[in-house]
């Protein structure tokens, strides 16, 4: 009986095991989602998420992204004009492949760690791995401490200059936690892990609710920088029903203080979304902070966004960016922002919940914002320059709250 049952598994089993090992992660993209991302030393490093494969009609599952995939900064390589995409990098099934969680880049010592996210079927015990990239290996960390958890869709964001990771939110779930049995549950939680110390801290978030689905960006403001937080979804009355959280409220972490601090923002404040992404940039001067957000799910009664706000700071004002009125016609989730050299940022991949296209296979993708608008399409969708290295505030920036 146990043989017959073990066969049946095998035979249930072989057929999307087999059709994934003979995929090729660049020549049958079709789509990629829920995937980490780091930059360092002039390459995207792209981790985990989720693809499917071209066509998507023959190939209709979700398949775990089980290759340790790269973008090379300096190579505008493909006919699209996106980085030259790579799948030739270490990693074997040792290390895990979750969609939701965070790479933070250590850029002095050339490292990401992989910290949160969640698995598409049950969860392995939570291990904390990090890539060597001059090494191209992957080390197993001396652990985790008591308290500090693995959850998934959380924010994250990495302060370079300090070597600090932080992580804000985010899941508990059957997932990610070995033997949870009950419903999902949204953390209140801000994890900081400090790379050059190897020193975990569990803080207190702005309040008690539980939230997920919205971003983090840091900022090189005040004494210590600044942690931004918006977007995605919470549970205010702590009983597991969650509502949108309302994009005119944003929390502010200083990180000097450690202190949480709220503002209502104003202008064209975005519908509420989950699972977008967002990337900041600045001006030289200092004189204003700008993040730019893309895309995202919908909370109820709508499958997602195919737009760009900017949400501007000291002002904290909403500019909607693209389209120019309405929405897009290609509303998805799920994508990575890096902003590159302050000036460009590659959106990649997505869910895209309304059809079935691949996602521009030319390019595995790969699509970029000029931030500037200053590039030679002079528009906020252009290809990728390497050469592109300062950030001009754009117009609509200027329109709205001033300043050069
Ligand atoms: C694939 O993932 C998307 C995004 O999470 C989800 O909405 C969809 O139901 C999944 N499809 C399958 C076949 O599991
Ligand atoms: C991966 O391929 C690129 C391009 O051919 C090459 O420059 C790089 O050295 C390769 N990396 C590894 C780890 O083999
Ligand atoms: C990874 O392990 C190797 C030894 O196998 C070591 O030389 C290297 O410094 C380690 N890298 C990190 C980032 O810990
Ligand atoms: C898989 O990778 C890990 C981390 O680099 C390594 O320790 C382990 O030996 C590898 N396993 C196999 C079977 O190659
Ligand atoms: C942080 O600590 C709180 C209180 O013990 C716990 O509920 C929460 O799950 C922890 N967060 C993480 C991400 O481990
Ligand atoms: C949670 O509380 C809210 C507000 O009281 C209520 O509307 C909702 O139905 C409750 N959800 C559950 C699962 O009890
Ligand atoms: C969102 O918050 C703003 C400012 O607090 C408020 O004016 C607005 O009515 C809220 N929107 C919703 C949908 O609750
Ligand atoms: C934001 O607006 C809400 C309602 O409009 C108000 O209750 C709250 O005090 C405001 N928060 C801040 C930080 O001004
Ligand atoms: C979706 O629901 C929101 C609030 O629940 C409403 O304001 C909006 O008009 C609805 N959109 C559509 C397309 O039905
Ligand atoms: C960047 O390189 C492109 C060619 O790839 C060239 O046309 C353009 O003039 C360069 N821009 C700058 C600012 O150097």
């Amino acid at each position: 009986m146990t043989f017959i049952l073990f066969c049946l598994f095998v035979a249930l089993n072989f057929p999307s095991q087999s059709l994934q090992q003979t995929k090729n992660p660049i020549t049958d993209f079709c789509r990629r989602f829920g995937h980490q991302t780091a930059v360092i030393d002039r390459k995207l490093y792209i981790d985990g998420g989720l693809v499917n494969w071209n066509p998507i009609s023959q190939n209709p599952l979700n398949y775990t992204n089980t290759w340790l995939l790269y973008n090379d900064l300096d190579s505008t390589g493909s006919a699209g004009g996106m980085p030259q995409i790579y799948s030739n990098l270490t990693k074997n099934n040792t290390v895990p492949s979750v969609s939701g969680g965070i790479l933070w880049a250590d850029d002095v010592n050339k490292v990401f760690y992989q910290y949160g996210g969640e698995y598409q079927t049950s969860p392995e015990t939570f291990a904390f791995w990090a890539y060597d990239t001059l090494l191209n290996q992957w080390n197993l960390t001396s652990g985790v401490p008591p308290g500090i958890e693995r959850v998934s869709w959380g924010a994250g964001a990495t302060i370079n200059d300090l070597g600090y990771g932080f992580y804000y939110g985010g899941w508990l779930n059957a997932q990610n936690t070995p033997g949870w049995g009950g419903l999902p549950m949204a953390t209140s939680s801000l994890i900081k892990y400090d790379m050059n110390a190897n020193a975990w801290t569990n803080n207190t978030g702005p309040d008690n609710t539980g939230r997920a689905e919205g971003v983090m960006v840091y900022l090189p403001a005040s004494d210590g920088g600044l942690l931004v937080y918006f977007g995605g979804i919470e549970d205010p009355y702590k009983n597991g029903t969650i509502v949108g959280a309302n994009m005119s409220n944003i929390h502010v972490f200083d990180v000097a203080s450690s202190k949480w601090y709220a503002q209502n923002a104003t202008g064209e404040i975005p519908d509420m979304r989950r699972k977008f992404c967002a990337g900041a940039t600045w001006a030289a001067d200092h004189s204003s902070y700008n993040i730019y957000l893309y895309g995202g799910q919908g909370i109820n009664n709508i499958t997602g966004f195919d737009d760009a706000y900017i949400l501007s700071l000291p002002s904290f004002t909403w500019i909607k960016v693209y389209p120019s009125s309405g929405e897009g016609s290609s509303p998805h989730g799920l994508s990575s922002c890096n902003v590159i050299d302050n000036s460009q940022m590659l959106v990649i991949g997505g869910y895209f919940a309304e059809n079935q296209n691949c996602d521009s296979p030319d390019v595995w993708g790969t699509h970029n914002m000029n931030l500037g608008e200053d590039g030679p399409e002079n528009a906020l969708w252009d290809k990728y320059y390497p050469n592109i290295t300062k950030y001009l505030v754009p117009t609509p920036v200027i329109s709205a709250v001033g300043g050069g």
